[in-house]
C-alpha cells in the first residue's frame, strides 16, 4: 500500500468502502476492550501474591526496634526509607514514606504551596493574583488536573526526544509567577522518553525568578524496563545540590507498579529544608501512615536489586504486549504515513501521534467498534490538543489475544479517519 497522501481521490474512495466493510465486520463482533488506563493486568497482580505469606509471626512486625502496628514514625519506618532511597539513589533521611498513593502526595505538596506556601514561599499560591504551572505535553492528565484543580494557569511545554524543550523551560522560568514544572524523567507518560543528561543538568541548574518555583520530579517508572537492561538514572537531589538548587525539587516514587496499584507504598525525596517544612504541616494532618503495609513491602522488596528481580517478572508479561501494539502499527500504519511512534523499552505507555485533526475521530469510531481509549485531548493540558493527533494507548490490562484484536480495531479506526481527513 502506498502513502495515503499520494492516493488518488478515486483509491482513497476505494480504499475507505474497504475499510467500513472491514470495520462493520468489527463491530458486529460486538467486543468491549479496555486500553483507556495503564492498569497491570490480573496476572501481573497475582504475581504479587507470595508477599502476603509474610508477616505470619509477631516478630515480623518489629522494624529496628519499632512495633509497626502502632502510631509513631511520621516519615516512616527506616527500613522503608533505606529502600527508597537505595531504588533512588537519594540519601535515605531525604525520603518521607507515605500512604498508598504517589499522586495523593503530589496532590498535597502543591495544596500544601497552595494554602500554606512551600520552604521558601515569599507568601501562600492562594495569596498570589496568578500562579502558572508548565506542563511538558504529551504529558499525564492527572498531573495537569492537581494545577488545573488549584485554579493555576497551565502552560504547555512541548516534548521533545530528551524530554522537555529547556529552552522553553529557561525562558519561562523568567516569569516570577511560574511556580513549577510537572516532570515524569523516565519512562514519560505517554512518550515512554528517557531524559537525557543534559536536559537533566538544564533542569538541577535553572534560575527561576519565583524563590519557590518547584520540579514534581515524579518518577514512577523508575525500575520499570520491560525490555533491555535496566537503565541507571541521576539522582536529582544531589544535582539540584551541586547546582546551588537543594530545594527547587520533590521527587515522588511508589510501587504501584511494582506490587500492587492502590495497596502500594509512595514516597517523596527532597532536601533537608524541604524535609522539615513538610513534616512540621505533615505531622497536623497525620499521625502516621500504614507501617504495616511498609514493613510488607520492606520484607518482599528487600532492596533495590531484588525489586529489579520483580521487575523481571512482570517484563516477561508486559513486553508480549508492547510488542504486540508496535508490530500490529509497524504492519498496518507505517507504509501509509499517517501517523508516527516510538517503541518504548519500559513504562506503561505507547504514545501514538495520528495526522493532525483525526485523533477524536479515531477513538470515536474505535468507541463505536467496542474499544475503550483514553479521551482524545488528556494528555494536554485542560484536556486540549491543539493538533487533535496525540493518542495514548495503555496495553498492560488486556490479555494479548484482546490486544491483538484491539489494535485490528485501532489501525483500521486510524485509517479511516486519515482517509475522512484527506477527503473522500
Ligand atoms: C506518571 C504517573 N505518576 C503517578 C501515577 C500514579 O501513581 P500512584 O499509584 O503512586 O498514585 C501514575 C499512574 O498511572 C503515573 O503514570
Amino acid at each position: 500500500m502506498k502513502p495515503y497522501a499520494q492516493l488518488s481521490p478515486e483509491e482513497r474512495r476505494g480504499e475507505y468502502a474497504r475499510l467500513r466493510t472491514e470495520f462493520d465486520a468489527l463491530k458486529a463482533r460486538g467486543l468491549s476492550l479496555n486500553m483507556a488506563r495503564g492498569k497491570p493486568s490480573k496476572v501481573q497482580v497475582d504475581l504479587i501474591n507470595d508477599m502476603f505469606q509474610l508477616m505470619q509471626d509477631p516478630q515480623d512486625y518489629i522494624s529496628d526496634g519499632i512495633d509497626v502496628r502502632n502510631y509513631g514514625e511520621l516519615a516512616g519506618l527506616p527500613a522503608a526509607k533505606a529502600l527508597f532511597a537505595d531504588i533512588l539513589g537519594c540519601r535515605p533521611e531525604q525520603v518521607f514514606v507515605g500512604g498508598n498513593s504517589s499522586l495523593q502526595l503530589m496532590y498535597d505538596t502543591v495544596s500544601k504551596g497552595y494554602t500554606h506556601g512551600l520552604a521558601h514561599s515569599p507568601r501562600p499560591w492562594c495569596r498570589e493574583e496568578t500562579v502558572r504551572w508548565l506542563c511538558p505535553s504529551p504529558g499525564y492528565d492527572r498531573h495537569f488536573r492537581i494545577t488545573e484543580s488549584f485554579g493555576f494557569e497551565l502552560i504547555t511545554i512541548p516534548m521533545t526526544e530528551d524530554g522537555p524543550d529547556m529552552d522553553a523551560v529557561e525562558e519561562a522560568v523568567k516569569d516570577p509567577a511560574v511556580k513549577g514544572i510537572w516532570c515524569v524523567p523516565k519512562y514519560s507518560n505517554p512518550d515512554g522518553v528517557i531524559y537525557s543528561d543534559e536536559t537533566i543538568r538544564r533542569f538541577a541548574n535553572l534560575k527561576p525568578a519565583a524563590p519557590d518555583f518547584t520540579i514534581m520530579w515524579d518518577n514512577a517508572y523508575c525500575i520499570h524496563e520491560f525490555e533491555g537492561d535496566y537503565v541507571e538514572f541521576p539522582d536529582i537531589l544531589s544535582l539540584c545540590e551541586a547546582a546551588g538548587n537543594p530545594d527547587m525539587v520533590f521527587e515522588f516514587a511508589s510501587t504501584s507498579k511494582v506490587t500492587l496499584p492502590g495497596s502500594g507504598v509512595a514516597c517523596f525525596a527532597c532536601s533537608k529544608t524541604n524535609m522539615e517544612h513538610m513534616e512540621k504541616q505533615l505531622t497536623v494532618q497525620v499521625i502516621s501512615f500504614d507501617k504495616v503495609n511498609q514493613q510488607r513491602h520492606v520484607l518482599y522488596l528487600r532492596d533495590k536489586a531484588h525489586s529489579l528481580e520483580i521487575m523481571k517478572r512482570h517484563a516477561s508479561v508486559m513486553g508480549p504486549k508492547f510488542r504486540c501494539v508496535a508490530d500490529a502499527l509497524d504492519r498496518e500504519i507505517a507504509p501509509l504515513d499517517i501517523a508516527s511512534w516510538k517503541r518504548p523499552r519500559g513504562g506503561y505507555f505507547v504514545s501514538v501521534n495520528a495526522m493532525a485533526g483525526t485523533a477524536k475521530r479515531t477513538l470515536a469510531l474505535c468507541r463505536e467498534a467496542g474499544v475503550t481509549m483514553t479521551d482524545a485531548g488528556a494528555t494536554f493540558p485542560y484536556g486540549k490538543d491543539p493538533r487533535d493527533s496525540n493518542i495514548r494507548v495503555a496495553p498492560s490490562l488486556p490479555p494479548v489475544e484482546e490486544l491483538e484484536q484491539a489494535m485490528e480495531i485501532f489501525c483500521v479506526c486510524l485509517r479511516m479517519a486519515a482517509l475522512e481527513q484527506l477527503g473522500l
